[in-house]
């Protein structure tokens, strides 16, 4: 039986498709390419030293999706595939909509089809909006969205939800990220991002290695310790491990499950730059800017629910996420174009 990855040449996906493989799973991955590389794949592969089964395949192509479920013995899906870019997402509704709406609904219908009821959905951190209650447990509501990304995340998690109430043969494990960084050891894979980086981490690592000048800080003057922002970063392979455990949980048929994977620690912005200068001994000029559209002052995990049921805690610090994001942006500075 194998593991379906969509968007398993992206960032997050690849990391999941090394740990599934470390740990004996078959995986299948599908991805259309459009914010990822193939050779991403390659190198998850040079670090496994096993054979990824790879679909140049988009989720709205129904026709597609259905060959790979009729030629695989599929049991769960992981469903990475969506755009991400909140900026671009304010910029383009209809695109992320179309994209990861209508996409996640092609996808649902084929697994229906096929009689494969179990999915684990990338959502995020972003549907609690300015969180009621820091830590944010899953208990806290959803709060007020501002922009498309953010309410496809929203959106579907209640689909699935519904769907799960419908027909409760199906397992619904939704887990709402916080804030990935870091890459894999190796530094053969890591973030690859198109254009100039809306995150913070890839902003650093590109600043460090003089692709951009200076770090931007957007706002000085939020109710936090030092001022910027504070979250709860998360390396990329802890990450992944969540999603190793949620397919180990999955077996057990446990139905709807929500579970925030982070650390339970919050940085700022200059904590951010003051640990990464001291892991990695590279230099990132700032400027302190006005406040960014929509952020929120603090946000971090409780992930005790996660450590409860899963298993599963965060194990890497903000030293080693700052090291291997660093190994991997030094080493391929223009990410997988050589
Ligand atoms: P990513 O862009 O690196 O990976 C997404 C992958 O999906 C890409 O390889 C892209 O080519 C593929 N894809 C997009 N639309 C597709 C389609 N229609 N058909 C097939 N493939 C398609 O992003 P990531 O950072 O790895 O994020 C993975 C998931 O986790 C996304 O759903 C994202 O919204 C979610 N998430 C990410 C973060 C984060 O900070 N990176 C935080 C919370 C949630
Ligand atoms: C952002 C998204 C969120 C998404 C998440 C994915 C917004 C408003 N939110 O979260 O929906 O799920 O990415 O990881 O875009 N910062 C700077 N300078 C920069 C970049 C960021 O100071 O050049 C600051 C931000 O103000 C924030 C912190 O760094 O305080 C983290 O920012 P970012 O990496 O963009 O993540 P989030 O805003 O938490």
């Amino acid at each position: 039986m194998a593991v379906l990855v969509t968007g398993g040449a992206g960032f997050i996906g690849s990391h999941t498709v090394v740990e599934l493989q470390n740990a004996g799973y078959e995986v299948v991955v599908v991805d259309n390419l459009s914010n990822s590389s193939p050779k991403s794949l390659e190198r998850v592969q040079e670090i496994t030293g096993k054979t990824v089964k790879f679909y140049e395949a988009d989720i709205l192509d129904a026709s597609a999706l259905d060959k790979v479920f009729a030629e695989n013995e599929i049991d769960s899906v992981i469903h990475f595939a969506g755009l991400k870019a909140v900026g671009e997402s304010v910029q383009k509704p209809w695109e992320y909509y179309h994209n990861n709406i209508t996409g996640s609904l092609v996808l649902f219908d084929v697994m229906k089809k096929h009689g494969v009821k179990n999915i684990i959905f990338s959502s995020s951190a972003t549907v609690y909006g300015a969180p009621a209650e820091i830590p944010v447990t899953e208990r806290c509501p959803k709060g007020e969205i501002t922009n498309p990304y953010g309410h496809t995340k929203s959106m579907l998690e209640q689909m699935l939800m519904d769907i799960q109430k419908a027909d409760p043969e199906w397992n619904v494990i939704i887990l709402r990220y916080f804030n990935p960084i870091g890459a894999h050891k190796s530094g053969k894979i890591g973030e690859n991002p198109n254009g100039i980086p809306n995150n913070l981490m890839p902003y650093v690592t590109q600043v460090a290695v003089g692709k951009l000048k200076c770090l931007g800080v957007f706002g000085n003057d939020y109710d936090t310790p030092d001022g910027t922002g504070v979250r709860d970063y998360i390396h990329v392979v802890d990450l992944a491990l969540g999603h190793v455990k949620s397919i180990e949980k999955i077996k057990e048929n446990p139905g709807l499950k929500i579970y925030n994977l982070g650390t339970g620690t919050g940085y700022s912005v200059l904590d951010i730059v003051k640990n990464f200068e001291q892991a990695t001994g590279a230099k990132v000029p700032y400027e302190i800017k006005p406040r960014r559209a929509g952020d929120i002052a603090t946000n971090y995990a409780d992930a005790s629910l996660a450590k409860e049921e899963l298993g599963w805690v965060a194990e890497r610090g903000i030293k080693e996420m700052c090291e291997d994001a660093w190994r991997w942006q030094s080493s391929n500075p223009n990410g997988f174009e050589a």
